[in-house]
């Protein structure tokens, strides 16, 4: 076995430390405050003279290390979260509302106007991604693109759905038109790893499909919304979107509590997805969308190629500093390769590199949470405690904002950093001789999202794969885990998820199927084809939006 753990620590040291105070780039400096002083309710831009919570940045500004101001958010309480909710209930107006009667064709212009001005922050929620959860600048540039993506990808697969649905259907002696509908009122709360990417996942379907919305942005990442509240307020009707700015508890208690919520979108933990969901007293009324935490674990194979699966590995529990639901948080590796996967994983590990988020090829960022480094170190000293080792020289190296990743070494049942989903910079590993090792520790998690699994011979993953596929959500071959291509359905077992995300499904767990019959004589089928030719039904239309 070959540990590097004792051996140069002053020299590991050094490593983090050579992360010297360089001058941010003009483009990047933080020139201005940022004063939100205003939520979206009704319409209206409804400005607040009341508390508000200052937003800090973990990333210093200056050579001697200080949390960087940014600005400053309404912290708004009960009475603004009702007055929210009843925007929305009255913009849904019990089914009569302007947006969820509206024809599809109109809904689909006021998101291509929306889309086509939200284009046009780019830069600045770029930037206030880098400053906000401490992205890199490339991973902050795609998060933005991905998200104009997603709702152009959007647009058009509620097109496809709009044209399949544009026709009646004869059964039995009754004539059909199913659609599909919206649900009501969503309250959509969003994670701070992707502030805008998994929220905006979240609340773009839930708008297109007529739904009103009351969206609570995250807690880290919360600045970045204030460019695009004038483009919701233009684009959409009075209350279809609302704004809340302040502490979830606060405020999204009391709106759940009113029993008046159709939908809670939510992603992040399961504990406060639980305590929401608990708290509305109507629990069929309640549809869930969740996408909550996971472990997912790699599976390395003796045959694996291992160039590829430590590459894989490493961009598997590190990209974004393993801030990532779909991150590998728990790697097996098999007994006959250990040693070698241990030196050469370590290895390159250490060879990241740490530093602000503009810096070019930085991989390593700082944490946006400002108790996470503890938090890590904590997981640390309890796996240290119970047998562990750090197995790569600057594991656990710390900073300010920052713990340098720590690969564990051996990992047991008993540790923290087995139990908890770290989402942060340190990777547990555990060594085995029986597949049914992984099999069974995966099989009694309570998580159910992805694996990743390392090897070359089909006799062995076949009956692998048959096994994996009913303990999760996704099998990746060879490759770390991931979300995306976002056509592909994303969503997990156990405590990972509630409901499927994809571009086709989302807009399928935002809607109902709802549908209009008639027995087929000459007097209704005279009414319906009235109605077709006329403009007097938006739903009963057979239309085609190209
Ligand atoms: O945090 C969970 C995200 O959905 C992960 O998405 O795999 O694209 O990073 P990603």
């Amino acid at each position: 076995m070959i540990y590097f753990f004792g051996m140069e620590i002053a020299a590991a040291k050094l490593v983090i430390m050579e992360f010297k105070f360089k001058k941010i780039p003009q483009e990047f400096e933080i020139t201005e405050k940022i004063k939100q002083d205003n939520y979206l309710i009704n319409g209206n831009l409804v400005k607040w003279d009341g508390e508000f919570s200052s937003v800090y940045s973990t990333i210093s500004s200056t050579p001697e290390y200080k949390p960087t101001l940014l600005g400053e958010i309404p912290s708004l309480g009960k009475d603004e979260a009702i007055k929210a909710l009843d925007s929305a209930c009255n913009a849904f107006d019990k089914g009569k509302g302007l947006w969820p009667t509206m024809k599809v064709v109109d809904r689909i212009n006021a998101m291509e106007s929306f889309v086509e001005e939200m284009k046009q922050k780019r830069d600045i929620v770029v930037k206030l991604l880098m400053w906000e959860i401490g992205k890199n600048h490339t991973d902050s540039q795609k998060e933005f693109d991905r998200t104009v993506d997603y709702i152009y990808d959007t647009i058009e697969a509620y097109k496809k759905i709009d044209r399949d649905s544009a026709k009646f259907q004869k059964h039995s002696g009754i004539n059909a038109h199913i659609r599909r509908g919206p649900l009501g009122v969503v309250l959509c709360l969003g994670p701070y790893n992707y502030p805008l990417n998994e929220t905006f996942c979240l609340l773009i379907p839930a708008l297109i499909m007529g739904n009103t919305v009351i969206f609570k942005p995250a807690k880290h990442g919360v600045l970045l919304i204030s460019p695009l509240m004038e483009a919701f307020k233009k684009h959409f009707p009075p209350g279809v979107v609302n704004i809340l700015f302040g502490r979830g508890r606060v405020l999204a208690s009391p709106i759940m509590e009113s029993g008046k919520v159709n939908v809670l979108a939510l992603i992040g933990h399961s504990s406060s997805a639980n305590s929401l969901q608990e708290s509305h007293p109507k629990k069929n009324r309640l549809r869930l969308v969740l996408g909550l935490e996971a472990k997912n674990p790699a599976i390395i194979l003796p045959d694996a190629d291992l160039g590829l699966t430590i590459q894989e590995c490493i961009s598997g529990s590190l990209s974004y500093n393993g801030q990532r639901c779909t991150a590998l948080k728990i790697i097996y590796v098999h007994d006959e390769i250990r040693d070698e996967f241990l030196n050469r994983f370590s290895k390159a590990v250490d060879e990241l590199k740490y530093g602000n988020p503009w810096e070019d090829n930085v991989k390593l960022t700082p944490l946006p949470e400002p108790n996470k480094p503890e938090y890590i170190q904590s997981l640390i000293t309890d796996a240290k405690q119970k047998g562990a080792k750090i197995v790569n020289p600057k594991g656990g190296i710390q900073c300010e904002n920052y713990v340098f990743p720590a690969i564990l070494y051996p990992v047991t049942k008993d540790m923290s950093v087995y139990k908890e989903e770290q989402f942060g910079p340190v990777i547990p590993i555990i060594s085995f001789k029986d597949i049914n090792e992984p099999l069974d520790d995966m099989a009694e998690s309570n998580y159910g999202q992805q694996v990743s699994i390392f090897g070359k011979e089909t006799k062995k993953l076949g009956p692998l794969i048959d096994t994996l596929v009913n303990l999760v959500c996704r099998v990746n071959i060879n490759s770390s885990c991931q979300r995306g291509p976002d056509i592909y359905p994303f969503t997990g077992r156990k405590d990972s998820a509630f409901s499927t995300l994809s571009v086709h499904d989302a807009l399928r767990s935002f809607s109902i199927r709802t549908f209009v019959a008639s027995k087929d004589n000459n007097e209704n089928n005279k009414i319906i084809k009235d109605l077709l030719s006329s403009d007097n039904s938006n739903f009963v239309s057979t239309d085609y939006i190209l």
